[in-house]
């Protein structure tokens, strides 16, 4: 399958998703959601890929939603085509997805690396939500997800001033899990990733599942969702698996089952 916006390939166990608009920055117009989700549908059904890492250039992973693309749009027709539904298909993927940032993670672009599961960023990661610079706000999870990550303090000034966040600053606020040189970022996301991918998928599925949970629910109804899927990991091979080759200490051989 060609892509015009994205390159996408499967290294091992890992699918990689580069963003592919040079000449925009990154900028993601609706060609690049509709192949973006295609890609993702690709990974999923490959029973394969055990983890997805998505990547931009050097310059930037995205600088936003294309504004081109948006300046001429209305609100009953953003309305009736739900605008930028796409998005929450790229966020509810159940396979772990690291995103690994380097240069501009603008508007849409932060909004794309916190839709993954964890940001691993070159020293050269810029993020923000300048979106109000444009008259607008965020628009694909960002008011959301840049809250719950690194509070309502810094996000209200980041989402009310539009301005950017460095990559140190981003680490100490708890938006990035790691920042790299940025000659080694996707080297070190690929070995994050490889890490994950040769877990068990189902457990890895089930634990990335537990976590987002703590989004949505109360401390005891997260408490009792994680109990309950620890209980079902019993029910798995790769369990028994794990804990055989931990007692005799050897490396499991996990068959996703
Ligand atoms: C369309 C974009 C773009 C974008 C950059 N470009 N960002 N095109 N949409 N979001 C294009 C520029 O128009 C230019 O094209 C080329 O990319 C290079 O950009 P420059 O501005 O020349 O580069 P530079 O001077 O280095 O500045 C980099 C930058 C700046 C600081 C990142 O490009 C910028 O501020 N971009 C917009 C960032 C932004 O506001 N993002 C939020 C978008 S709204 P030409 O053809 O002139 O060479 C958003 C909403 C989310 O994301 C959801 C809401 C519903």
């Amino acid at each position: 399958m060609a892509f015009s916006t994205l390159l996408v390939e499967t290294r091992g166990k890992v699918g990689l998703i580069t963003v592919n608009r040079p000449q925009a920055l990154n900028a993601l117009n609706s060609e690049l959601l509709a192949e973006m989700n295609e890609a993702l549908d690709g990974f999923d059904r490959d029973p394969s890929i055990g983890c997805i890492v998505i990547t931009g250039s050097e310059r930037a992973f995205a600088a936003g939603a294309d504004i081109k693309e948006m300046a001429s749009l209305t609100y009953p027709g953003t309305y009736i085509d739900d605008f930028f539904a796409g998005w929450d298909r790229v966020a509810a993927r159940r396979k772990p997805m690291i995103a690994a940032v380097a240069g501009f993670a603008l508007g849409g672009g932060c909004e794309l690396a916190m839709m993954c599961d964890f940001i691993i960023a070159a020293d050269t990661a810029k993020f923000g939500q300048p979106e109000i610079k444009l008259g607008v706000m965020p628009g694909i999870g960002g008011s959301q997800r840049l809250t719950r990550l690194i509070g309502r303090a810094k996000a209200m000034e980041m989402c009310l001033t539009g301005r950017m966040m460095d990559a140190e600053e981003a680490e100490r606020s708890g938006l990035v899990a790691r920042v790299v040189p940025a000659g080694s970022l996707l080297e070190e996301a690929m070995k994050t990733a490889e890490t994950i991918a040769s877990m068990s998928l189902p457990i890895a599925m089930m634990t990335k599942e537990a976590i987002h949970r703590a989004d949505e629910v109360s401390l005891s109804e997260g408490i009792r969702f994680e109990r309950r899927v620890f209980h079902a990991m019993f029910a798995t091979r790769d369990q028994k698996e794990g804990m055989a080759a931990f007692v005799e200490k050897r490396k499991p051989d996990f068959k996703n089952s």
